[in-house]
């Protein structure tokens, strides 16, 4: 997609952080912009953010977890702009300082419930409406590069779990769309200067309520790229249609350790298939 103007986008997760920062750069490329999130203060505030910058903008108070939810925001936004052309699975939870044992069932349903669930909602409510007009479009499902490698500093294993099934489930809608007209990207960004680690100080109640850990936010994501420069980089993947989205260019290396890692797994089972052959059954990837 190279013409946004007059497009409209929907973004899941738009009140504060990369979720604003899209929907800023969507409008400065002269997009309608239809922002949801859970938090109706915030959603209205990144509202008259967009509109003072003169955006045709609109605002849903929506919990992405809730399927119902999506799909009647998913309507307003198509009846209210009339179309759905880019759609961005955007908001995200975190629990973080936890090892895998100490993070409650609760605390697994929320993380699991935003980060994945509320993907996938929004993949089954926007994807027919993009599908409908037939001009094309594009999904963006925000990953990060947690999705790609399981860091061991903030203990985030849940987080991770998330991430590693929104980079898979994209791969998966990514096959559903080749040969068609719609594109899809996974966004797996670094440090973005954004309030996630607070995230916990919102916690539902049903999810086990508010959770002090919000309190502290570490000083690589205080000294971490701006959610403008985030929306920008996903607008240009998007004009590109670039499927894998990254934006720390350290990251690279520390993928290429852990891929190391993993064929390092078949040099081992090369060593122990030598003293011990067995047939190899054909595999369709
Ligand atoms: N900030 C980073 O360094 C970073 C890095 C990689 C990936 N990400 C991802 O970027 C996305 C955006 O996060 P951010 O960093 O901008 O943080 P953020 O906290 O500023 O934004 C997340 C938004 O999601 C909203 N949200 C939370 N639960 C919701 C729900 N149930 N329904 C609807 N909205 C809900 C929040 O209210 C918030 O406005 C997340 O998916 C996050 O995992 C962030």
């Amino acid at each position: 997609m190279k013409d946004f103007n007059g497009r409209a986008a929907v973004i899941t997760g738009a009140a504060s952080g990369i979720g604003l920062g899209m929907a800023r750069a969507f409008a400065g490329a002269g997009m309608k912009v239809a922002l949801l999130d859970v938090r109706a203060g915030p959603l209205e505030a990144a509202l008259a953010d967009l509109r003072a910058l003169g955006a045709d903008a609109m605002a849903v108070v929506t919990d992405v977890s809730d399927a119902a939810a999506v799909e009647t925001a998913a309507a307003r936004v198509e009846a209210n702009f009339g179309r759905i052309d880019i759609a961005c699975n955007n908001a995200g939870v975190l629990v973080h300082g936890k090892a895998v044992e100490e993070i409650t069932p609760a605390e697994w349903d929320w993380v699991l419930g935003v980060n994945l669930h509320g993907v996938i909602h929004g993949i089954r409510a926007f994807l027919p409406r993009i599908r409908r007009h037939g001009d094309g479009g594009h999904i963006v499902n925000t990953a990060s590069i947690g999705g790609f490698q399981v860091g061991a500093a903030m203990q985030t294993p849940a987080y991770a779990v998330s991430k590693f099934a929104v980079v898979a489930l994209s791969e998966g809608l990514r096959n559903d769309l080749r040969g068609t007209n719609i594109g899809v990207s996974v966004f797996a960004p670094a440090a973005v200067e954004t309030g996630i680690y607070g995230s916990p100080l919102h916690k539902p109640e049903r999810f086990g309520g508010p959770d002090s850990s919000g309190e502290h936010t570490p000083d690589f994501i205080r000294a971490g790229m701006t959610p403008d420069q985030a929306g920008r980089r996903v607008l240009a993947a998007i004009a590109a249609n670039d499927f894998y989205v990254f934006t720390h260019m350290q990251t690279r290396d520390w993928l290429l350790a852990r891929h190391s890692e993993i064929i390092a797994g078949y040099d081992a089972a090369q060593r122990w298939e030598a003293g011990e052959p067995h047939p190899v059954p054909r595999m369709k990837t």
